[in-house]
């Protein structure tokens, strides 16, 4: 049986970081194991021009633990009043490595999105021409939709015609919670990949809402039926190159979590390490963690693997319940297995 496990480091390619106190409690608990990550924009207000993302670079870096090689790979905000000029130069000068976007209304702080396509066109043709990627948060937000149905239409609706408009453009589906979006990205070309998150392995809808609702398993994208959870564990565990590691970990107060409207995340930054060989082993499918975790995600985006590594061990991890944040204690997702492996830095 394997004991230890020598890993590239890896990436996160979907994080939510947030700012000020936030930001500084929660930074260290990735920069601990992940070297880079896919910094999400959705800030109050957004991270909209390069200038707002230049600026939130330097908040990040300001809030790494001395000593920390960790690198914020940044985005921007799509709004129907993105500048093409200003996305193309924020790209060129290797500021920023993707542009997201969010169908207004869909999750948390994405008012400012996107309604009417027409209006983004332009700034996707140019984000095709310089080879920029897309993330999406594919969610339709038509409240006539059932929620466990609109990432499915999403698809239908939005995606599929938004890649033929665009051919050339790169997308991630990010995210991605059912068996529909690991077949459509299966059978599309090279240009579309997809993050899985550590929590979709993990719950299904009824660990949010059988025996009791459990707000800290509401995220967005709701988990969904348990077919979905076990065909996003067959594509996380395949090896495919499609398919890598965003976690979406999304940090909220518990204060903001248990209310009767609360707030949709998983916050799962500090254990995501532990979590994914469990996933992985029980499915048996060690061999191909490092591609999921390390791999699969640079290669998409064109950058370099990390040359440093990680090691797990085969020895029970412990995690704390919560962190303590200025703002309030932030439940750390429990996965509701014992986690056998340790994570340690080389
Ligand atoms: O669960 C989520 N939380 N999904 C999102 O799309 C946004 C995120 C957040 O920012 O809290
Ligand atoms: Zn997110």
């Amino acid at each position: 049986m394997t004991q230890t496990l020598t890993l590239r480091r890896p990436d996160d390619w979907h994080l939510h970081l947030r700012d000020g106190d936030m930001l500084r409690a929660v930074l260290p608990h990735t920069a601990t194991h992940f070297a880079r990550a896919i910094i999400m924009p959705n800030l109050v207000p957004p991270v909209v021009r390069g200038a707002d993302a230049a600026a939130y670079r330097e908040r990040i870096l300001a809030a790494l633990p001395e000593g920390s090689d960790f690198t914020p790979l940044m985005t921007l905000y799509l709004t129907e009043d993105t500048d093409a000029d200003d996305v193309a130069a924020a790209h060129a000068s290797g500021l920023i490595t993707a542009v997201k976007l969010y169908p207004a209304g869909a999750t948390t702080n994405s008012a400012s999105g996107v309604s009417n396509f027409d209006k983004v066109a332009p700034v996707l043709d140019r984000m095709a021409d310089i080879g920029l990627p897309l993330c999406t948060h594919g969610e339709v937000t038509d409240p006539a939709v059932d929620i466990f149905d609109r990432e499915a239409v999403f698809i239908d609706r939005v995606m599929d015609p938004l890649r033929k408009r665009h051919a050339g453009l790169k997308i991630v589906m990010e995210h991605i919670t059912t068996a529909d979006a690991v077949d459509y990205v299966r059978t599309a070309d090279a240009n579309l990949g997809a993050t899985i998150t550590t929590h979709h392995l993990v719950i299904n809808r009824n660990h949010i809402l059988a025996g009791g609702i459990k707000p800290h398993y509401y995220c967005l994208p709701v988990a969904k039926r348990e077919t979905h959870r076990l065909a996003l564990r067959a594509a996380a565990t395949s090896g495919d190159a499609r398919f890598f590691l965003g976690t979406d970990s999304a940090p909220h107060t518990d204060a903001n979590k248990l209310l009767p409207c609360g707030c949709a995340g998983c916050f799962t930054a500090p254990n995501t390490m532990s979590i994914l060989p469990e996933v992985f082993e029980q499915d048996g499918a060690l061999q191909h963690l490092e591609a999921f975790t390390s791999l699969n995600g640079p290669a998409f985006y064109g950058l370099h693997a990390n040359e440093d590594t990680l090691t797990l061990t085969k020895t029970p991890a412990a995690y704390p319940g919560h962190i303590d944040t200025p703002e309030g204690p932030v439940t750390v997702f429990d996965p509701m297995m014992p986690l056998n492996w340790s994570v340690s830095r080389d």
